[in-house]
């Protein structure tokens, strides 16, 4: 059978500058995609970039005394690596200055000329040089380019112009005709009513500077950059040389591209295709822009983010994963670092880090690190199974229909699920108990499977990570080679398999040391935001001080909280939910009661690091006096201790 096809692109990215975060985080999104595509089995074709041409890539050159050549090769090879460091999957790099895209371009002019679509008169108007968008005086904004609100400036020359305004009833009538074309919903209608307004002719050359591609019957024009761009999304497939894999490909799935350039895409482009009589895109995805502590990044305003030292300092999947999840695709969304190591925390050190290690040490300490086959399942087995079958098609729905966010937060809340059977099931209590062997095998296959499962359904966001997983798992068939169908029924864990000693994914952040003043941290682009995002904590501290019902400062610095270690546990006898420990404060030792027995075996708490309220009044509790009180979290996981990293005795504020 021939798999089905999947053509999806990104914008390709103008070499003025360093790509940031906001760059990183649309192509990240393009990558998740072609993975899941990948996955389930198409025949994918994923396109990335550089539009090197125009106006100001030439200044920006002269400004620097290069050619315009050698200024966006260093800068370029800069987008490659980025690429790299963050996973991308790209299957081509088109760069606009290539040979094969010059000759698509003057290919595609020749042909609309040829047909009358384009012709040569009088451009007078006004012109945005960093958009290197062509506006009147009718769509300015307060006199200013309504997309970036600089001044334009006014040309006039000599021009070729393409007839779109030809083309203006029959793009309106698709995209009235076909709701998906254009996504989300609220760009449709703007588009709409843009194209309402009536589309003018496009005037696509340029003679006031050369760095572009030559008119083919003017090379004292050179073509409008965006007109160039566009069609870099036929070159690689084959739009001159491989009739074969071009009828493969176009027309694209989706071309994913920021808010503010679907215009250029779901109007100009359209008008461009059915000059050449080509079938247009399935649809033209845009989405929201990254902005960072609130702010929109500038070089001014010294918060623009450089992805490569993001990934530096936390690798790429944490950044992939933050991007995915914490923005609604079509929405715009914030980036700050507290929020960036909050995830990675709470998601990922915690909660499939642990899955993870804790699945591995049970399978090691009571199997001997098999994974041994499953026989019947019980109620606790039965309601985890089904939870598992839900998870596969309610991710499935939300991929196939861009619902990242929501997809990633499927897994996760799977993921949790099954934290809470391990909780559910204790296999440490299982394993005391020589009649319980198989229950706790069932157990352990579960778990396994589970993370099975678990290292497909992350692939598109965090590739290292899934395969990672995988090998721990100890299975033997390449990871390269899964495919979604091979988690869609349960069960495909080999059972007899020997897993791998755990080696942890995520280590935690220390919160404590970020929190220390610039000066004694690494140097990072987020320093200012950082700080000002915790003055603006600080004074929200003051303000909430203030109204009634909330505790003073005074009052909670008069708890004295630390950090301490469970050197022994017990069940208190007779009781359910009591465990007797005692633990280290560093110099001193204390006996506690605490009410975590359903949560937790004696032997599994031993050695772990928690927080104590050191300072709470002591009391008697079935006889026994317990001197201080542990703090967990508590949520439909049932609860779970809180784990500091410092050692015994450090106060925790
Ligand atoms: N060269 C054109 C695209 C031509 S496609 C045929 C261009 N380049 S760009 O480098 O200015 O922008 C590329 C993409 O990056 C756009 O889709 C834009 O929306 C996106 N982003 C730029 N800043 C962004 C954020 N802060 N957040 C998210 N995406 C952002 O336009």
């Amino acid at each position: 059978m021939t798999r089905k096809s999947f053509y999806i692109t990104t914008p390709i990215y103008y070499p003025s500058a360093k790509l940031h975060i906001g760059h990183a985080y649309c192509t990240t999104i393009a990558d998740a995609v072609a993975r899941f595509k990948r996955l389930t089995d198409h025949d994918v074709f994923f396109l990335t970039g550089s539009d090197e041409h125009g106006q100001k890539i030439q200044q920006k050159a002269q400004e620097g005394g290069v050619t315009p050549i050698a200024y966006v090769d260093k800068i370029v090879a800069g987008f490659q690596g980025l690429w790299q460091k963050l996973r991308i999957s790209n299957d081509d790099f088109l760069r606009t200055t290539e040979k094969r895209h010059e000759r698509v371009v003057q290919e595609i002019f020749r042909r609309i000329y040829e047909k009358g679509d384009i012709y040569k008169g009088k451009y007078k108007g006004l012109y945005c040089t960093p958009c290197e968008s062509y506006w009147t005086e009718r769509q300015l904004a307060d006199g200013k380019c309504p997309d970036c609100g600089r001044a334009v400036a006014e040309v006039e020359e000599d021009a070729y112009f393409f007839k779109m305004s030809r083309y203006a009833d029959r793009v309106l009538a698709y995209i009235e005709e076909h709701p998906d074309f254009i996504q989300p919903v609220s760009r449709r209608n703007e588009m709409i009513n843009f194209i309402k307004q009536g589309l003018e002719d496009l005037c696509i050359s340029r003679t006031s500077f050369d760095w572009g591609i030559p008119v083919p019957m003017a090379p004292d024009h050179v073509i409008y950059v965006w007109f160039d761009a566009l069609t870099n999304y036929l070159t690689p497939i084959g739009f001159l040389d491989d009739p074969e894999k071009f009828e493969k490909y176009w027309p694209a799935d989706i071309h994913l591209v920021g808010k503010e350039i679907v215009r250029f895409h779901s109007i100009i482009w359209p008008c461009i295709l059915m000059a050449l009589d080509l079938p247009l895109p399935k649809m033209v995805y845009g989405h929201g822009w990254l902005i960072v502590d609130g702010d929109k990044m500038s070089k001014s305003k010294g918060n623009v983010v450089d992805p490569v030292q993001l990934i530096d300092e936390f690798g790429a999947d944490a950044i992939r994963y933050f991007l995915l999840r914490e923005i609604n695709l079509g929405q715009d969304g914030n980036f700050s670092r507290d929020a960036l190591i909050g995830r990675i925390n709470a998601d990922l050190a915690n909660d499939l880090g642990n899955l993870l290690h804790r699945t591995l040490n049970m399978i090691g300490k009571f199997q001997g690190g098999v994974v041994e086959k499953a026989l019947g399942e019980s109620e606790i087995d039965r309601a985890f199974l089904a939870e598992a079958e839900n998870t596969i098609v309610a991710y499935e729905r939300e991929m196939e229909e861009m619902k990242l966010q929501s997809a990633i937060k499927t897994a996760w809340a799977f993921i949790s699920r099954a934290n809470k059977y391990i909780d559910e099931t204790m296999p440490w209590a299982l394993a005391k108990d020589a009649a319980k062997k198989q229950t706790l095998t069932n157990t352990l296959y579960n778990l396994a499977e589970s993370l099975r499962r678990i290292s497909v359904l992350i692939e598109p966001f965090m590739p290292e990570t899934a395969e990672k997983i995988w090998r721990q798992l100890g299975i033997e068939a390449e990871f390269a080679a899964v495919r979604f169908a091979d988690v869609r029924t349960w069960g495909g864990f080999a059972a007899g398999t020997q897993v791998k000693t755990p080696e942890q994914l995520f280590p935690r952040i220390d919160v404590e040391a970020e929190e220390k003043p610039a000066e004694d941290r690494k140097k990072s682009p987020m320093e200012k935001p950082q700080t000002s995002q915790r003055k603006q904590k600080e004074q929200a501290a003051k303000k909430a001080e203030a109204s009634d019902g909330i505790v003073t400062f005074d009052e909670f610095s008069r708890v004295d909280l630390r950090a301490a270690e469970i050197l022994t546990a017990e069940r208190v006898p007779d009781t359910e939910k009591l465990m007797r420990l005692t633990v280290s404060l560093g110099a001193e030792e204390r006996e506690i009661v605490s009410g975590i027995a359903e949560f937790y075996a004696a032997d599994e708490l031993v050695g772990k690091k928690v927080v104590l309220v050191a300072n709470l009044k002591p009391a008697k509790i079935r006889g026994i006096r317990s001197h201080g009180m542990i703090l967990c979290t508590s949520s439909e996981d049932g609860l779970r201790l809180v784990e500091p990293a410092a050692p015994a005795g450090s106060k925790v504020k």
